[in-house]
């Protein structure tokens, strides 16, 4: 029976892929209020300049591939039951073979309709524009968690870290909750391994800290696990 290993992971995990981390010098959040372009109420104000956030992330996406981090994650499915829960909206982890990912803050390759939130439809292109409508006919938006949403997957996440016999916290700095919470379901005694060259404060005994990006940290992360198997 393989040991579940749980992987909290966030922007710092496609930071070498050349995606922008929020609260890093030079981040999203340097750029751009997030209350203008990351909020319902930005949504009703001007819906224009949402879509064109988002278009220009996604459209990036579309350009980078993932990295060796998201690779050396995908790799230990050979010798743990793996569950990712990522607070980032792209798809990198599941395009570097990981199998099991949940999306706390939502999913940029994504739209959702705007009257039934139950329509959700993949996008195969980056742009999404005012006039792209549902099978209803409303407006489509992101499918993203705005600040001030509900992040309707925590209870799923809350299960399965509680459920971890290893968790892996991974490039994030553990600023914004429900999701920085998590950390604190593991049960008595779980290792938790942070990966993260800014060594943010995780309160709980049984911290290794691993000061190193994420492409090199996941490889040194998988020497010491070796040790655990
Ligand atoms: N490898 C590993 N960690 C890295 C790397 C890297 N190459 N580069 C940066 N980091 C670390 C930083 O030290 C920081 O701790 O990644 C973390 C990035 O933190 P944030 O920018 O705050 O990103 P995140 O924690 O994912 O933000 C959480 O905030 O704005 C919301 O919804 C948004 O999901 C996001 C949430």
């Amino acid at each position: 029976m393989k040991k579940k290993l749980t992987v909290l992971s966030g922007a710092g995990m496609s930071q070498e892929s050349g995606l922008k981390t929020f609260r890093d010098m030079g981040g999203l959040w340097e750029q751009y209020d997030v209350t203008e372009v990351a909020s319902p109420e930005a949504w009703e104000r001007d819906p224009a300049l949402v879509l064109r956030f988002y278009n220009q992330r996604r459209k990036q996406l579309f350009e980078v591939e993932p990295n060796a981090g998201h690779l050396g994650i995908a790799r230990l499915e050979q010798w743990f039951d793996v569950d990712v829960v990522t607070q980032n909206v792209d798809n990198l982890h599941e395009r570097a073979g990981s199998s099991r990912v949940l999306h706390l803050h939502g999913e940029l390759i994504k739209a959702r309709s705007t009257i039934d939130p139950v329509l959700v439809y993949e996008l195969d292109h980056w742009a999404l524009d005012l006039g792209d409508l549902c099978e209803k006919g409303s407006q489509l938006r992101p499918h993203i968690v705005w600040f001030g949403e509900a992040v309707t997957e925590i209870p799923k996440a809350v299960r399965i870290v509680e459920q971890a016999d290893i968790l892996v916290v991974i490039g994030t700095s553990l600023a914004v909750y429900p999701a920085a919470g998590l950390v604190n379901y593991v049960q008595k005694g779980t290792p938790i391994f942070v990966i993260d060259p800014g060594k943010p404060a995780v309160h709980q005994p049984n911290v290794f800290y691993v000061e190193e990006k994420a492409g090199k940290g996941v490889e040194l992360l998988l020497e010491e696990l070796k040790k655990l198997m």
